[in-house]
């Protein structure tokens, strides 16, 4: 037993689900020292979006970020969500990036390093869990939690004994779509707790509406650690309300006993930041209604709208219903994939293919295709040979780990970025989003000249 333990998401997954990722290093450094003094065990501050979005949208370096917030937060433990072998990217990378990208994340300030595979394939994440021990990093692996026939306790237990052999220092279940159900978290962290002494953590999202039910079942099952976001950046497709949690577990056993009055301070400082962004259209109030659909269809809210956006633009609105019931079956035909990054994006796209052109797999994107043949590791279910020929035909499928196949790429990528490279961070950022960080990297470039030159205007 001992107190519940907090991860405050507000600067990582909490600005992700509600305002795209745009919150700025600017509007996060004021709030910083408060927030280091509150109580929490970690603040998730880097990975998933952030890094691109940093690049693409801020024109800001995400290695910066990372440093300056390094600099205020002295007592808490900074957090990063790292994709495994995709590292945070949306293919594999081979493996001496993985190693110089986390040896760099972690010397420049992250402690814990959230690891997790689209497919649950422990060889995706042996890479990383590898190099996060080596670097003296605490390795937290992460089971992307999803549903289907095939994924039993029995599976989630098995996992759980392959992460710990692989040298896991603490497990996450991410329920990315918020569908893990009160009465089944209790049950599946009691089968977890009976399997391993490693520390637990819950990881979920309030698009369903159940997500702080599930928080309560979960302390009650024996969970170690739970993700929140402060309330200005909490509920709908975020995490649960950090205070509302504190004040649910006050003077029991789990009390979090976080400081209260600083949790005030700090949620009125994001309030504002919230305002900014209702204000410029950023935050729209969709991502903050309930919809437990998500429950019917099982995807994650982020599906939800992106399949909307797409349908838009392609103006078949109304095949919308058609689409999210698709989403199911091409799910099962891909056996039973987890929709998670890079998964989601990918059945998304391939149901809405299916759906619009009247014939399901008459068009198939290339990531589907790759999907088929292995490059992106085992699918947790078998593919029936039917749909293996219609997406790839005789194509050959591999069954190694996928960037076994791949060769070392830093020095390329080095050469690439040529007179715009100024450290190792540079050429991480290129090999992760070639085009965005050339563009970033030019403008920095840009601006240096004219600092130097002393240009005004
Ligand atoms: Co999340």
């Amino acid at each position: 037993m001992g107190k519940l333990k907090i991860t405050e998401t507000a600067l990582r997954d909490g600005h992700q689900s509600l305002i795209a990722t745009r919150m700025t290093t600017d509007e996060i450094l004021p709030i910083l020292n408060k927030m280091d003094n509150v109580g929490y065990y970690s603040m998730e501050v880097w990975g998933g979006a952030t890094f691109d979005s940093c690049l693409r949208f801020l024109n800001e370096d995400p290695w910066e970020r990372l440093k300056k917030i390094r600099n205020v937060v002295k007592n808490t433990k900074l957090q990063m969500l790292l994709r495994g072998q995709n590292i945070l990217g949306y293919r594999h990378y081979p493996d001496d990036i993985v190693e110089l990208f986390l040896k760099k994340a972690i010397s420049n300030g992250i402690d814990i390093v959230r690891v997790f595979d689209a497919l649950n394939d422990v060889r995706n994440l042996q890479k990383s869990i590898d190099v996060i021990k080596e670097e003296g990093a605490h390795c937290q692996c992460a089971i992307s939690y999803t549903t289907s026939n095939i994924h039993t306790l029995e599976y989630y237990v098995d996992l759980i004994k392959k992460f710990e052999e692989a040298g896991a220092d603490s497990i996450c279940i991410k329920d990315m779509s918020g569908i893990l159900l009160p009465y089944q978290a209790y049950d599946l962290i009691k089968a977890i707790k009976e399997t391993t002494d490693l520390p637990i953590e819950l990881h979920n999202h309030c698009t369903s509406g159940i997500a702080s039910m599930t928080l309560i079942k979960a302390v009650e099952a024996g969970i170690d650690i739970v993700d929140t976001a402060i309330s200005p950046f909490a509920s709908g497709t975020s995490q649960p309300p950090t205070e509302s949690i504190a004040y649910t577990f006050k003077d029991t056993e789990k009390d979090p006993k976080l400081d209260m009055n600083a949790l005030v301070d700090i949620a009125s400082y994001f309030k504002d930041i919230r305002s900014k962004y209702l204000e410029n259209g950023t935050l729209n109030p969709k991502v903050l209604m309930t919809e437990p659909k998500t429950l019917l269809y099982q995807v994650p809210g982020g599906m939800l709208s992106n399949l909307l956006s797409q349908l838009e633009t392609l103006n078949a609105v109304d095949k919308y219903e058609e689409v999210l019931a698709e989403v199911p079956k091409v799910r099962k035909d891909l056996g039973y994939p987890p929709l998670v990054t890079p998964m989601s994006q990918m059945v998304g796209i391939q149901s809405v293919f299916n759906v619009v052109t009247g014939e399901r797999y008459k068009m198939v994107p290339t990531e589907i295709k790759k999907y088929v043949q292995g490059y992106y590791g085992k699918s947790p279910d078998k593919i029936s040979n039917e749909i293996k020929k219609k997406i790839i035909g005789n194509a050959e499928i591999i069954t190694v780990r996928p960037a076994d196949l791949l060769e070392d790429e830093f020095e390329k990528c080095k050469k690439e970025i040529n007179e715009l490279y100024e450290s190792t961070e540079d050429v991480l950022s290129y090999a992760l989003f070639p085009q965005v960080a050339k563009n970033f990297l030019e403008g920095r470039k840009i601006d240096n000249y004219d600092k130097a030159e002393g240009y005004v205007g």
